[in-house]
């Protein structure tokens, strides 16, 4: 009879390694793409020159490979805060720095057009796992390298793109003002998408505030860039709108934030402008 391994229930490691991601140390490279779907993993890593599918365990599937000289990877979080949180834990655990997610979301201002990518600055904590990190003051924020590599990328390919606050939150339907099944709702829900409207909030996703969270509390780099697939003003609903300019522009990010690195011998937290003049400089 086979004999179960027994390893630490603190720390789930199972033959090295992380309990729920199956990846290793050092097993990918530290520029990691977070996409929700893990459809999209092998989606994301046909757009690169060479790549290798490594893993999947429940939501998570992984890959990694090279993209213009630039080492990337990317893996799955599935839907919402709880599993993204657990993707940045493991992910961190195994010498990763840098996060780009690369997903969907569904804009609530009128002149966001389906097809257009937002680049989210910070996110609105209604995600609920980021509240069992930090208490609701703590800031859900992009690190400003990233924001601005992804925008740098994003103009590059003559994309329409806006940069702002997103609001996170951990239900698709009643958590973003959508009514539930029969029609259920009720006021605080409803309320939702006009308070945020009147805000300035851009769209609606699910991870990234608790990416950002997470990563501003290890030190760690993260951003996010989404196709609005959705707009909730003028209810129109297009699938797959803009997703490929998403990973075109979250590709050429990791290369302008490799690019950085490279040049100042391993990532820092603090960047300038002139640095990010400079690794642009190294790159064309
Ligand atoms: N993702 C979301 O979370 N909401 C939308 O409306 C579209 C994509």
């Amino acid at each position: 009879m086979a004999v179960a391994e027994r390893t630490r229930a603190d720390r789930p490691i199972v033959k090295g390694r992380m309990y729920h991601i199956d990846l290793a140390p050092g097993e990918i490279p530290p520029y990691v793409l977070l996409p929700g779907d893990p459809a999209r993993v092998d989606r994301i890593a046909r757009s690169w020159d060479s790549f290798e599918v490594l893993r999947q365990h429940r939501e998570y599937r992984s890959a990694r490979g090279v993209y213009k000289g630039a080492p990337i990877a990317a893996l799955s979080t599935g839907i919402g805060g709880p599993s993204a949180a657990i993707a940045v834990e493991e992910l961190a655990e195994i010498g990763v720095h840098t996060l780009i997610r690369v997903g969907t979301t569904g804009a609530i201002q009128p002149w966001i057009k389906p097809g257009d990518v937002i680049i989210a600055s910070a996110a609105v904590r209604y995600d609920c796992a980021s509240s069992e990190y930090a208490p609701p003051e703590y800031p859900a924020a992009a690190a400003p390298d990233a924001v601005l590599a992804l925008a740098e990328a994003t103009k590059r390919l003559g994309l329409r793109f806006h940069v702002g606050v997103v609001a996170s939150t951990a239900t698709f339907h009643l958590g973003q003002s959508r009514p539930g099944y029969r029609g259920y709702t009720w006021s605080a829900a409803e309320r939702r998408i006009d308070d945020l409207r009147h805000m300035g909030v851009l769209s609606f996703e699910m991870e990234a505030a608790t990416i950002y969270t997470l990563a501003s509390l290890y030190g760690l780099r993260a951003a996010c860039i989404c196709a609005a697939i959705a707009n909730r003003v003028t209810n129109e609903f297009v699938p797959d709108a803009g997703v490929e300019d998403a990973i075109r522009a979250a590709n050429e990010a990791v290369r302008i934030l490799w690019s950085l690195d490279t040049l100042r011998g391993g990532y820092k937290r603090e960047a300038t402008i002139s640095d990010l003049a400079a690794a642009l400089g190294k790159l064309s």
